[in-house]
């Protein structure tokens, strides 16, 4: 486990660590200069405030396709370990950001590497806003933290420690029995099933996640496509 101060990404960092020396780590920063989300996205990574961390995950053999259920059961794992510190509605968002009452509070990265011998490793980056009371205008409207739903300051220190053990537990679940148990839990705490979406250019509704992690979406035509990455917008708030 590595505290730092300050790193361009928590997930660049370990993605170095990894490649010197492969094995499992947790890198934590205070600040990032470059923190990314998903796709082209920054992630907003003030000083001190807020929690960012990476972690190194040894997932042996596995092949890339088969990443996509423990990024969901990472998912799972905040979910079950945030829901101790907020009583505002926290909800799954596919495939793995966590909305308070219809805000952004966290998120997740999950990249794979492979080392020299075949090893694959997945790097789960995930940033949550703790204490931050305020955002740039551009994510002012759609992101929030538990300071600003909790009216309170939280200690960082004690968030994490809940989030690396219930990530932990979730995935020695994972590895034992695979997504059975999770997939049910996913499946509650989601909360666009039945709804009429958008995941990039495709429109349909959104009926499920198939057990590879892959969101199932039900086209007009009756087909049904299977996502494994996208943004999902909900139609009924793209048209107001
Ligand atoms: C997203 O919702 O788009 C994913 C956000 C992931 C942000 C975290 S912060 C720690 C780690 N380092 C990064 O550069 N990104 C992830």
């Amino acid at each position: 486990m590595r505290f730092l101060e300050s790193v361009d990404s928590t997930n660049e960092e370990i993605k170095r660590i990894v490649s010197r020396s492969p094995g499992e780590y947790a890198v934590t920063s205070d600040c990032q200069s470059a923190g990314r989300g998903r796709g082209e996205n920054a992630w907003y990574s003030p000083g001190v405030t807020n929690l960012y961390f990476s972690l190194s995950l040894d997932m042996g053999e596995m092949i890339e396709k088969d990443i996509y259920p423990v990024t969901a059961a990472i998912g799972v794992a905040l979910h079950r370990s945030l829901s101790r510190f907020t009583t505002g509605e926290l909800t799954l968002k596919w495939p793995n950001d966590l909305y308070i009452r219809g805000r952004k509070v966290a998120g997740i990265l999950c990249e794979v590497i492979r080392t020299q011998a075949e090893r694959t490793f997945i790097i789960s980056g995930i940033g949550l806003n703790v204490n931050t009371n305020t955002f740039p205008p551009e994510l002012a409207e759609r992101a929030t933290s538990l300071f600003l739903e909790e009216k309170k300051l939280f200690n960082r220190e004690e968030i994490l420690a809940s989030l690396l053990n219930g990530i932990e537990t979730v995935i020695d679940e994972f590895l034992e029995k695979g997504m059975e148990t999770l997939l049910p839990e996913y499946r509650k705490r989601c909360t666009l099933w039945g709804r009429r979406v958008m995941i990039d250019a495709a429109e349909g509704i959104m009926q499920d996640i198939s057990p590879r992690g892959g969101l199932l979406l039900k086209e007009d035509s009756g087909n049904v496509r299977e996502f494994f990455a996208g943004t999902v917008e909900l139609i009924e708030r793209l048209n107001g």
